[in-house]
């Protein structure tokens, strides 16, 4: 028995997916792959090397495989099965509480046989923690399918310290008032000592819950329960911006994205998207406005292309279907229009593909377009950034994503305003190079001066804090 596995694991990671997810082969033989999305991408080089576990499901229905080591990671998986992977997974987290939390940008769906599965799944990650963790460790719990586990968790060790980030908006009064179970989602929550948002304005909304639907009496940003002090803060997430500028300016990466650019037929311009086939990344808005700038002569194609990456993502459930119909016959309604024999006017690749190969055609890109109607951070624009080291690039921003707070100098659009959007791809394209130099640079500014280390560091340092008040007897 590993030393570790005997006293416990210092820092424990707790989170839907585990870091990699468990795919099976067409030969029936199975093999671990990174899971997708934001959540592993900043968490993943935080915990290695911390005498971290972490805690977390497969990706895969049935039995749980044993826990493993991976890449410095002790990776303890949780079993779900399908009743459960239906209900919650895809049903109360995926379509009751992601469509609520951004916006209602479309109808949640309620059931109770989702509810009740949603809190014995929670229940069952809280017993896995509470296994898994030192005496007097600290466990981190992430988003919103696990908001019941803190407070679950400190009921069954009231040693651990107890924090948890939302990597979602939080939503205001109004929308979270529909959600039935709401009082114990916000008690769910109180269970930590630290609640971390993307944005200040997710934390005052979570303050205001807690007092309307708890009875609480929050004050100057903190709480006190049942004795205890429950500090709610914005933390911005972001990425290891260090190592993904190397990643980017590798002689690998810049010969690939020269590949690429041939490979789509030297075109003078390329704007670039990548996203979870998702509804609220708003993928629709930039098809529709590249497609009015085509029809509107201000863009033409081959000389222009649209690369759209789009990773396969929760497939069952309904929206996610009916929006990968919608966006599909786009790109092909816009190709039988505009493209030619010399190659379509969009490249659409509704695939998962190696961080190497995302990193040049970020290189590769004169404009990224990022366009949600509502997202917690978006680490894609992040990422962006990251790899324009040569200054080269222009990013396009929703001012419905976390990341425009921090990003001001980006070309920020409403994507509900298609002429704006329109407005902004077509100055990202054609503004001078020295003023799009300008302002990838204060780009780049911020984000190195607050990158991946900056946001684990401070939630942590913060934590700490957070236990010296709450034992300081005075
Ligand atoms: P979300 O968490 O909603 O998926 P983010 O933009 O915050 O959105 O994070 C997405 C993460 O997934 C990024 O790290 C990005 O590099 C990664 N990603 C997006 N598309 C792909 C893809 N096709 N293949 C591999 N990784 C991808
Ligand atoms: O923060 C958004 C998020 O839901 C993460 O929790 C998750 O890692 C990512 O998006 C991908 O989603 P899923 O795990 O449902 O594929």
């Amino acid at each position: 028995m590993s030393a570790r596995k005997a006293r416990g694991s210092d820092v424990v990671i707790v989170a839907n997916r585990l870091s990699v997810d468990q795919v099976t082969q067409a030969d029936g033989s199975t093999s671990w792959q990174r899971s997708p999305g934001g959540l592993v991408t900043a968490l993943e080089p935080f915990i290695r090397g911390r005498n971290g576990a972490w805690v977390g499901w497969s990706g895969a229905p049935g039995e749980a495989p044993e826990p493993f080591e991976a890449d410095g990671i002790r990776l303890v998986p949780v079993p779900l099965n399908a009743e459960e992977i239906t209900r919650y997974y895809e049903g109360f987290s995926n379509a009751s509480l992601w469509p609520l939390y951004h916006d209602v940008v479309e109808r949640p769906q309620y059931h109770r046989s989702w509810w009740d599965t949603y809190v014995s799944v929670n229940e069952q990650f809280a017993v896995k923690a509470a296994e898994v963790a030192g005496r007097d460790g600290v466990v981190w719990v992430h988003d919103y399918q696990l908001q019941l586990v803190p407070q679950m968790l400190r009921a069954l060790r009231p040693d651990l310290r107890i924090g948890f980030f939302l990597h979602i908006p939080f939503p205001p009064q109004e929308l979270f008032m529909q959600l039935p179970g709401r009082r114990r989602i916000v008690e769910g929550l109180l269970g930590a000592d630290l609640i971390g948002f993307q944005r200040p304005q997710g934390a005052s909304n979570f303050l205001q819950l807690a007092r309307i639907l708890c009875d609480l009496k929050p004050s100057h940003g903190t709480v006190a329960v049942d004795g205890r002090t429950v500090t709610a803060r914005a933390f911005p997430i972001s990425i290891d911006a260090k190592s993904y500028d190397e990643l980017a300016s590798s002689a690998e990466v810049a010969e690939r994205a020269i590949a690429i650019r041939k490979e789509l037929g030297n075109p003078d311009r390329v704007i670039l998207g990548v996203d979870r086939l998702d509804y609220t990344k708003g993928i629709g808005v930039r098809l529709r406005a590249f497609y009015e700038l085509l029809q509107d002569a201000k863009l033409t194609a081959p000389d222009t292309v649209l690369v759209q990456v789009a990773t396969p993502s929760r497939e069952r459930v309904e929206h996610y279907v009916t929006m990968r119909e919608e966006i599909e016959r786009m790109v092909g309604h816009i190709n039988g229009e505009f493209g030619s024999i010399a190659g379509p006017a969009v490249h659409y690749l509704h695939q998962s593909m190696p961080r190497e190969e995302l990193a040049a055609l970020y290189r590769a890109a004169d404009v990224m377009a990022v366009t949600p109607y509502r997202d917690g951070m978006n680490l894609v624009a992040k990422e962006y950034v990251a790899a324009r080291g040569d200054l080269g690039g222009a990013l396009v921003l929703s001012e419905f994503a976390g990341a425009a707070a921090e990003f001001r100098q980006s070309y920020l659009v409403n994507p509900h305003d298609i002429n704006g959007v329109k407005d902004a791809l077509a100055r990202a394209l054609f503004d001078p190079p020295a003023h799009r130099k300008r302002r990838m640079r204060a780009l780049r500014r911020h984000l190195f001066g607050h990158d991946l280390d900056h946001w684990a560091q401070s939630f942590f340092d913060a934590l700490e804090a957070e236990e010296s008040t709450s034992a300081d007897p005075s």
